[in-house]
């Protein structure tokens, strides 16, 4: 039975959480295989409202196996404290299993983080500062932490030692922060803490995968965040690309069956770098409101613009999606006509125009949108649960642009709450959704 990559189609922020915390239900297992707490999924669940930045979404369920994969970094205080939290609130995480080999950021990451957005003075890249980009580099270097270092005081002290000393000059201001043995002595205690949930989980994938049951890879951020296929160096310091689910899990891609790819009715981005649909008008600041577009992890404003169908076009290749899971579609309602970006026009070059997401970033970062125009509609979809409750003018939204990028749309949120979502048609197509959407009749 099927594993299931889901992704973000855009620039992260598309609701992934709500969507994963749907099909984890019918999960046995749920793997996050990239990022780390630079994300954060905000779940409405049981009348309650979650936010997790680490924990996979399906924690939830005590039946579904939760993993944090090889291929996340993993700041271990911040996941100390999530478990903390969820505890606190009466759920038991006897579930959670974290990689022994999923790399740590480790305070140095955090201050080097810091210290590289202010070398950038007035261009930096806006990143989450929680230590990300340096921690995959250390992973890069060799000279990363892992998780299983926690468990052994004098291999922990060694390779931290290593680690710092390529860092010595660029760390000299914070010479009274870093102290080896304070350092070591802390992260002893998170492996302590961790020790029950640490796991071979590559292994779990394959169990799971090998009895046929349901397992869903979890990405963070997005397919233009990606750092090989994203706009670069606007981006983040992994792949949340769904080939990576494989690398980040330990499994094959052949143990891939479905690729849901998650995209929000507009667009949004965090942080610097292009946006060609970006919206500096009346228009987009009502998108804000209304979306509630402030960053889940920082509280930044996001920026907000009309879809864009080139970059949809382009993450579904990059993906291979099978699926689009639309969000956000009731944002749009009340707006007399609803844009759509089918092309880039250069500005350097009046007369270059395209309909595929250009390679090149001198052209991308100077490429404005150009737009169809489609009928709004006015109507509150917050109670709509099936295609027909839809007024007509959004179902010929969602029909405009499964034909422009040619998947599926197998879900739609009509609104925050768990249950505020349209399964189309199309979802008997897929293994989870029909089992899902299945229940949920
Ligand atoms: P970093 O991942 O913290 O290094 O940040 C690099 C870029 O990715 C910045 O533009 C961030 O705003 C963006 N970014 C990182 N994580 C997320 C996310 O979960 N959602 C949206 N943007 C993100």
């Amino acid at each position: 039975m099927p594993g299931t990559v889901i992704v973000g189609a855009q620039w992260g922020d598309e609701g992934k959480g709500k969507v994963i915390d749907l099909l984890a239900e019918r999960a046995d297992a749920v793997i996050r295989f990239q990022g780390g707490n630079n994300a954060g999924h905000t779940i409405v669940h049981g009348g309650q409202t979650w936010k997790f930045h680490l924990i996979p979404s399906g924690i939830l369920y005590p039946g579904t196996t939760c993993v944090i994969g090889n291929g996340v970094v993993v700041d271990p205080g911040v996941l100390c404290g999530e478990i903390e939290d969820l505890r606190a609130r009466g759920v038991d995480v006897g579930n959670l299993k974290l990689s022994a080999n999923a790399h740590l950021i480790m305070p140095y990451h955090l201050l080097l983080d810091q210290e590289g957005e202010q070398k950038l003075g007035k261009n930096p890249i806006g990143t989450t500062r929680r230590g990300i980009g340096p921690a995959y580099a250390d992973k890069a270097a060799r000279l990363g932490i892992r998780v299983q270092d926690m468990l052994d005081e004098r291999i922990l002290k060694k390779k931290i030692a290593a680690a710092l000393e390529p860092k010595r000059q660029l760390l000299r201001p914070y010479a009274r922060e870093i102290d080896l043995q304070a350092i070591t002595e802390q992260y002893l205690t998170y492996g302590h803490r961790l020790e029950q949930h640490i796991a071979d989980t590559a292994a779990i994938a394959w169990r799971a995968l090998d009895e046929g049951k349901h397992v869903l890879f979890e990405g963070a951020q997005g397919a233009l965040l990606d750092i090989d296929h994203g706009t670069y160096p606007f981006v983040t310091s992994s792949n949340p690309v769904a080939g990576a689910a494989a690398v980040g899990a330990g499994v094959g891609p052949k143990d891939i069956d479905e690729v849901w790819g998650v995209s929000k009715a507009y667009t949004t981005r965090v942080g610097a770098g292009p946006f060609p649909t970006e919206l500096h008008d009346d228009a987009g600041e009502e998108i804000r409101q209304r979306g509630h577009e402030f960053g889940t992890t920082t509280g930044r404003a996001r920026r907000t613009g009309w879809l864009d169908l080139v970059a949809l076009r382009y993450a579904a290749r990059l993906n291979s999606l099978t699926a689009i899971s639309l969000t956000k579609l009731d944002v749009l309602s009340g707006f007399d006509r609803i844009k759509v970006c089918t092309r880039y026009r250069g500005a350097l070059d009046e007369d270059f125009v395209t309909d595929t997401f250009p390679y090149h970033q001198s052209v991308l970062h100077h490429a404005t949108g150009e737009y169809e125009e489609l009928q709004g509609w006015t109507e509150d979809l917050g109670e709509c649960r099936s295609e027909s409750d839809l007024p007509q003018a959004a179902r010929d939204y969602l029909a405009y642009v499964e034909e422009a990028v040619g998947v599926p749309i197998v879900m739609v949120g009509v609104g925050p709450g768990r249950e505020q979502i349209v399964w189309t048609e199309r979802a008997s197509g897929s293994a989870i959704a029909g089992a899902v959407a299945g229940a949920a009749t």
